[in-house]
């Protein structure tokens, strides 16, 4: 049975994992975090680049089916170059929930958060306009949202304080549907929903890329059927680091993480 192969530069593409087991959960998964190399968000174009190339031939190497790019830099920086270069479907962020955002926005003010390479690609807003010209986009960089994250702040004065300076000019534009851009982001959804309001309407593209895996394989006649999924996790440093994090993104315990050597 082939499996669904996912990589990220670390423990944040668990949150698209949550989603693949929650929407598919007959699926094997296989799942790479690039540990000894995060972050990826204040890398290099090039550097990403190369970084998803290795990471995709790793997965190769366990017979998947497609591959699902979880990491938002990634899906920004590099997706258009590595898709040309395998056969695999390559299914990234970025398409699914820029198309769900558009679809949602009523005033036609959409935001967009995420690392500093995402924002600097400009990626989300160009496919954004490519959908519907009319749209106008807001975009800001959240660096800090990603260590909060991994090291348990998740609420409080201070995630509280940056929140609101970072969302500040989201708010300032009238958005009315913000795209959570940045795997860690949605583990932060509530404190953006207080920030930001009800009114606005949060993207979590975890949600719509499972969608989008889903549509695919079912049009390849490659969904599997019968018993459940079994899950993989490989990463290229520190097992114990992953598994510690890994149950903030998953809501469960990772016991089976292994430590490749190269990638
Ligand atoms: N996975 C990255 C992303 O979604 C966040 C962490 C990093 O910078 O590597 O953009």
């Amino acid at each position: 049975m082939k499996s669904i192969g996912v990589f990220d530069s670390g423990v944040g593409g668990l949150t698209v994992v949550k989603e693949l087991i929650r929407q598919l959960p007959n699926e094997n998964i296989v799942y790479f975090g690039d540990t000894a190399r995060v972050p990826y968000g204040i890398k290099s174009k090039e550097t990403v680049i190369r970084f998803s190339i290795e990471n995709i031939l790793f997965l190769l190497g366990h017979d998947v089916k497609l591959i699902c790019v979880a990491c938002n830099t990634v899906s920004s920086f590099a997706l258009p170059v590595i898709k040309n270069h395998f056969r695999v479907p390559i299914v990234g962020v970025l398409n699914p929930g820029v198309r769900e955002a558009v679809y949602a926005t009523q005033n036609k003010r959409i935001g967009v958060i995420g690392t500093k390479g995402t924002i600097k690609s400009r990626a989300y807003e160009l496919e954004i306009k490519h959908l519907d010209p009319k749209v106008k986009v807001t975009a800001v960089a959240c660096p800090l949202f990603v260590p909060f994250v991994e090291e348990g702040w998740l609420s409080g004065d201070v995630v509280m304080k940056v929140a609101n300076h970072y969302l500040k000019p989201l708010k300032d534009a009238g958005v009315d549907t913000l795209i959570l851009g940045c795997t860690h982001y949605p583990v932060l959804k509530s404190v953006i929903r207080e920030v930001m309001g009800n009114g606005v309407t949060l993207i979590d593209s975890a949600k719509q890329v499972a969608i989008e895996v889903k549509k695919i394989l079912s049009q390849e006649g490659a969904l599997n059927k019968g018993k459940k999924g079994k899950l993989d996790f490989f990463v290229s440093d520190n097992p114990e680091w992953f598994s510690e994090l890994a149950e903030r993104f998953l809501g469960k315990i990772v016991k089976n993480a292994k430590k490749v050597n190269s990638v």
